[in-house]
């Protein structure tokens, strides 16, 4: 059985659906600070299987005990924890307790239960600006331009010193790049409380009308069209990426820590992001262009080679996929998981 922290929310809900088809049993361990059991009761439907779900927190190790005592739990899979960028420079003492304390506790849990198989969700951020575009794998990190990079770049380590001290831990670091999209059904996508930080969501939203217009921060970007290139990467193709990476440290001789990028490998800038939105939706994403935000990198993209070789692993799905896809979540739940 899986032990999925934080597999109520956007890209836990979407590897549960995953893991569920591939035939593994689940449980979904979740404050729903940022998550829906709603989603859950979707994923059942898609799946034809129900996961187990607790509620908690993982910042609570007598309530992690008391699950991973019920569960015949083998691995996890640990999302939980807080992303917004601007609201953790705001609250760093919550963004290091939920996503540094958090992560120590559930590893001590693990350990106690005799559970030393972990992927974890980390982040590109964790490069910070290495001066070039293309990150890969053998890349030092380097120093994330916000507070929520830096507790992803504490856990790396956390796991990393975990392992190298007790061999037993098998250990996945997935740096994602952008996460975009939903299933294909548009049952299940992602549903970001209030305004979202995040480009794709707030475009689906200018398009649904639920706002006026996006702000494109920044014209002037050394780039073909002056705006940020980001490797979008479709959230099932993230999601596959999670069994594979599990399968992985499964095959270790012996633990071991495997980091692997998730992303495409190809850049997309703003405006080809609006105009493919457009484009999938038939709605017109009205815009402006404003000054640049501050922490934003001109331009990177992921070398996926390494996940290609050592995951067997690489996205399937294109760009007009992760918009088409968006767009059928989004304009069948305009308000999210909230009827
Ligand atoms: P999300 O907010 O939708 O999911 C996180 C889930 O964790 C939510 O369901 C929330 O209720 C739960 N949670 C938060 N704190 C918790 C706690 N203390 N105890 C138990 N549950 C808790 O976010 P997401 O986009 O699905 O991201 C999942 C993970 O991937 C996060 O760790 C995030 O930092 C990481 N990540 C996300 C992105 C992205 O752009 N979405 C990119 C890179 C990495
Ligand atoms: C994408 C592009 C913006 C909103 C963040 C985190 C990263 C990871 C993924 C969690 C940029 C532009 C955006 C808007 C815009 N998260 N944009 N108008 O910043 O690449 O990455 O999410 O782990 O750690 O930093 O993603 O979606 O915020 O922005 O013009 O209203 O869209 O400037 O170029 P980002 P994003």
């Amino acid at each position: 059985m899986i032990l999925v922290t934080g597999g109520a929310g956007y890209i836990g809900s979407h590897t549960v659906l995953v893991l569920l088809e591939a035939g593994y049993d689940v449980v979904v361990f979740d404050n729903l600070s940022n998550g829906s059991e709603e989603a859950l009761t979707r994923v059942e439907h898609l799946a034809g299987k129900k996961a187990h779900f607790e509620h908690g927190d993982i910042r609570d190790r007598e309530r992690l005990d008391e699950v991973l005592s019920i569960y015949p739990v083998t691995a996890a899979i640990h999302f939980a924890g807080l992303k917004a960028v601007g609201e953790s420079m705001k609250k760093p003492l919550e963004y290091f307790d939920n996503n540094v304390s958090g992560s120590v506790h559930l590893l001590q849990a693990l350990r106690q239960a005799g559970v030393f198989n972990i992927v974890f969700s980390s982040s590109a951020t964790v490069y910070g600006d290495p001066g070039t575009p293309v990150f890969n794998e053998n890349m030092p990190t380097g120093t994330p331009s916000n507070t929520y990079g830096y507790t992803k770049l504490v856990v790396e380590e956390l796991l990393k010193k975990t392992q190298a001290a007790d061999p037993r831990w098998r250990v996945a670091l997935l740096r994602y790049f952008n996460p975009v999209g939903a299933h294909h059904s548009g049952t299940i996508g992602e549903d970001p409380a209030g305004i979202p930080n995040n480009l794709l969501p707030f475009i689906a939203q200018v398009a649904v009308g639920k706002r006026d217009q996006l702000s494109i921060f920044g014209g002037d970007y050394p780039t073909e069209d002056g705006t940020c290139l980001r490797d979008y990467i479709h959230v099932m193709d993230l999601a596959e990426g999670h069994v594979s990476a599990l399968k992985a440290i499964e095959r270790f001789d012996h633990g071991g820590v495997g980091i692997w990028n998730l992303g495409g490998g190809k850049g997309h800038s703003v405006l080809e992001m609006v105009e493919a939105f457009e484009q999938a939706s038939g709605r017109s994403v009205p815009y402006k262009i404003v000054a640049r935000r501050e922490g934003d990198l001109a331009q990177f993209w992921a070398d996926p080679g390494k996940a290609k070789r050592e995951l067997d692993w690489e996205v399937k799905r294109s760009l007009h996929d992760m918009m088409a896809d968006t767009w059928r979540w989004q304009s069948q739940n305009p308000n999210g998981y909230r009827e």
